[in-house]
């Protein structure tokens, strides 16, 4: 039979509604939230693409397990089958509960970085770049140039640039304690990394003898990307290249709430027995003891769950051509964005569609705020108001300025995206009447979250 459709590989047995507010109620929400879409109230939002860290729904198979968990305090039974999981994917030997991926990046760096420290990787997401900083040591971004270049057509725009990484560890060896790659490249466009990439990092870590981290919140939509567009592995199961993903590196740190399709957990995980013993130390003092790590003994469950059904090849057939459906419909429409697609989300070029916006005067939050505005959805800013200020004190354009909708796992249906992407349309027709913005108020650290803006007449 000819049927080329691809169906959500679920059906839905609860629902929730959704509330709808009228425009002039969106215009004030707004206003009353200093115009950043960060702190409004979620009730006051039609379509959350905020992000799609733990907003995921979770499968009936993963609800039964939460009634089945341990809650013993230490050797819970919950924990050994996470455990037991998470190293039939990884192959790591130590393995380390946390309850979100931040909480396993503080661990690794605080363990492993001294001032005046480099951690290289494609790109830094912001809690990643924050965690290393706060260490007093330097995140340092070497993606692919063609990573940098939003409307350029690649396979794996998430690419480290191997002969940077090569000629850094050559020139400042010294003061890198690791090397990371993030899978997907979030800040980057969700941009997969090659298998072939990944072996260049394997190589040049040991001829450097430098340990190699994965940040791994998206290693299975990275993996549908490798059987997609790395031909010696289109015969190969999703789980299968994810396992050949992580063989060739060290150790990893994974927020549980993208590709384990929880809503909270993460984990750190790795081979060095010494560097195991010191974040164990530190997971007591703040997080928990070694079996839990903040985590109840239901979400061990439920990560241990998600983290089988990521890998089905009917759900990630759907989930990254359920992403790549929104982008062709905004490419179809000339709507600049990221090419192509990510595999979590859209990210729409706010650089190019605004270029009377200059980068300081935030045109990735004038595009947020007319989007909730006028129809409702929430994105994200990811550009200089997310990257822009740096640790001198000092704020500069960021790489890019784009607005990511990301979309939640599970969750939306393909009628809920045919309205984002009319609604991207239609503000987008309208881009000339969208204007700057300046920050009213806004912290040091991560200001992206809370600061407050106001428009500029
Ligand atoms: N690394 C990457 C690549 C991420 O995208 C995130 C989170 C983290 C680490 C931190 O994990 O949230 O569990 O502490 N990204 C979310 C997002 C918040 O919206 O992209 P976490």
């Amino acid at each position: 039979m000819n049927v080329r459709t691809i169906i959500e590989p679920f059906r839905i047995k609860s629902v929730e509604s959704v509330k709808f507010t009228t425009r002039e109620d969106r215009v004030a929400a707004l206003h009353d939230a200093g115009y950043n879409v960060f702190r409004l109230r979620a009730d006051d939002v039609l379509i959350d693409l905020l992000t799609d860290s733990g907003t995921g729904a979770m499968s009936a198979m993963q609800w039964s397990a939460i009634m089945q968990a341990d809650e013993s305090y230490a050797g819970s039974r919950s924990f050994y089958r996470f455990e037991h999981v998470v190293r039939d994917l990884t192959g790591f030997r130590y393995i380390i509960p946390t309850h979100q991926g931040r909480a396993a990046e503080r661990i690794l760096f605080h363990t492993v970085l001294q001032p005046g420290h480099i951690v290289p990787n494609n790109n830094h997401f912001d809690t990643t770049r924050a965690n290393i900083e706060v260490e007093q040591a330097e995140a340092l971004d070497l993606v692919i140039p063609e990573g940098r270049i939003p409307h350029l057509i690649h396979p794996f725009k998430g690419n480290i640039d191997l002969a940077a990484l090569d000629r850094l560890l050559v020139e400042k060896g010294d003061r890198i304690p690791l090397v990371m790659v993030t899978i997907t490249n979030n800040s980057g466009g969700g941009q997969p990394v090659s298998l072939e990439n990944l072996r260049g990092v394997r190589a040049i870590c040991d001829a450097h003898h430098k340990p190699f981290f994965l940040d791994a919140c998206r290693f299975a939509e990275n993996a549908w990307f490798i059987k997609l567009r790395e031909p010696e592995y289109a015969d190969w199961t999703p789980k299968q290249i994810a396992q050949e993903m992580f063989s060739l590196a060290d150790g990893c740190t994974m927020s549980a709430k993208k590709d384990g399709l929880a809503n909270i957990g993460g984990f750190l995980a790795m081979n060095n027995a010494g560097w195991a013993e010191a974040a164990r130390n530190l997971l007591i003092l703040t997080e928990g003891f070694p079996t839990y790590g903040g985590l109840a003994g239901y979400d061990l469950e439920a990560v241990a769950r998600g983290l089988e059904e990521v890998v089905e090849e009917s759900y990630l057939r759907y989930r990254i051509r359920s992403t790549e459906y929104l982008g062709e419909k905004l490419i179809a429409a000339d709507v600049p964005i990221i090419r192509p697609p990510g595999g979590h989300a859209i990210y729409l070029d706010a650089r190019a569609l605004l270029p009377h916006v200059s980068p300081l005067q935030y045109p990735g939050i004038s595009l947020v705020n007319q989007l909730y505005v006028e129809a409702g959805i929430r994105g994200v800013e990811i550009g200089t108001v997310m990257f822009g200020m740096q640790s001198d004190g000092t704020e500069s354009p960021g790489a890019m300025d784009l607005v990511r909708l990301a979309i939640p796992r599970r969750v939306y249906t393909q009628s809920h995206i045919d309205y984002v992407a009319e609604a991207v349309i239609e503000v987008a027709a309208h881009r000339a009447s969208l204007g700057a913005y300046r920050i009213v108020s806004a912290p040091k650290v991560l200001r992206h979250f809370t600061a407050t803006f106001e428009p500029l007449p």
